[in-house]
């Protein structure tokens, strides 16, 4: 078995070298595509972006003709799939896409990303698991970010793209969960290199959903979790290259606890000004703070709360504490 692991990886490099090359012919499509989304050439290199070519069978026939692969072992690395039509018909998994070699955290690769160049469907595609690699235990970015690490921090993006732009830019201390909900695994992975997470996902109604989950599942590995906000950028990648990097660092700096989010959240809700309305909220927020055991805490987020609905805050804390609750 660890003979097998050592092959596949073997195999996942000589395609990410091949996507490489392809990459850097002259006039590749793929080349353009990624420098015109503001990539330099050492950011290519250094995350070893490539191209996987249009044909059917241009990786199969490289692999298996000047590598000596078989067609099972890339079929279990999920790099080729098998004609449901034609008897003996292989096809490449990934055509006509930008790649973006998956690495573990000691830089191995292990899986691809694929990114189609236009508009259509799906925009990603990822290598299914393998022997090798199990998306809910890795984490993007993480061989680089782990060398990076300040003050046991890390910020946490969706995307290939924010990540590899933001590390353009020198935020280097960053993971990316690849669209999908953030597991206990990597909350749990994450853990040994940091306390404090900057959830930094899109500012789209997906990513702020996937923000609340991700707080609960980071709270419960017992670090810290902050939420930046992006403001009117619809994600890391388009906010660096809008406002620039310092602003970026301002909204890190700025980036509120996860209380304070999901009272920010839950106000969206309410139409403040309605006394109706700024009454529910003001309840349904106290008993969110509830749950809160520090009574420090709970007084400022009491106080937050009045301030919010424009409610005495000894009443807010009434409403947290019970009927026996008495001001001193
Ligand atoms: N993703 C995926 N499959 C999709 C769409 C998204 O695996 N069909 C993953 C990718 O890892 C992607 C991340 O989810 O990077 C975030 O998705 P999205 O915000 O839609 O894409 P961006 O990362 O912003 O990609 P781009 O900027 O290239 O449009
Ligand atoms: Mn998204
Ligand atoms: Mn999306
Ligand atoms: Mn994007
Ligand atoms: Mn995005």
């Amino acid at each position: 078995k660890i003979e097998l692991s050592k092959k596949y990886q073997d195999i996942h490099v000589e395609a990410a070298r091949f996507y490489y090359a392809q990459l850097m012919k002259s006039k590749n499509r793929g080349y353009d595509y990624l420098r015109n989304r503001g990539l330099d050439d050492k950011t290519i290199k250094s995350f070893g972006l490539g191209f996987a070519p249009d044909g059917w069978s241009s990786l199969i026939d490289y692999l298996t003709e000047n590598k000596g692969y078989s067609i099972e072992e890339l079929m279990e690395c999920g790099l080729a799939g098998k004609s449901t039509k034609y008897e003996d018909r292989y096809y490449d998994k990934f055509r006509n896409r930008v790649m973006f070699p998956i690495f573990d955290y000691r830089g191995n690769v292990i899986g691809f990303g694929g990114r189609v160049l236009d508009d259509s469907l799906p925009k990603y595609l990822n290598s299914p698991d393998t022997l090798i690699f199990n998306k809910r235990h890795n984490l993007y970015g993480l061989n680089f970010a782990r060398k990076n690490i300040k003050d046991r921090t890390l910020i946490l993006v969706e995307g290939y793209m924010d990540l590899i732009s933001l590390n353009q830019y020198g935020i280097k201390n960053t993971v990316a969960t690849l669209g999908t909900a953030i597991t206990q695994q990597q909350a749990s992975l994450i853990k040994r290199y940091a306390d404090v997470v900057i959830i930094s996902y899109d500012s789209d109604e997906a990513g702020i959903k996937a923000a609340i989950r991700a707080i609960d599942i980071l709270q419960k590995e017992g670090l810290s979790a902050r939420v930046l906000n992006l403001s009117d950028a619809k994600d890391p990648d388009e906010y660096v290259r809008k406002y620039g990097v310092a602003n970026y660092n301002k909204a890190v700096k700025e980036s509120i606890e996860r209380t304070k989010f999901r009272i920010d959240i839950m106000k969206r809700d309410f139409d403040i000004d309605n006394g109706e309305d700024a009454i529910k909220f003001a309840r349904k927020a106290a008993n969110l703070i509830k749950s809160i055991k520090s009574p420090v805490e709970i007084d400022y987020y009491a106080g937050y709360v009045g301030k919010i609905a424009g409610i005495d805050v000894e009443s807010i804390k009434k409403e947290i504490y019970g009927k026996s609750y008495t001001a001193n």
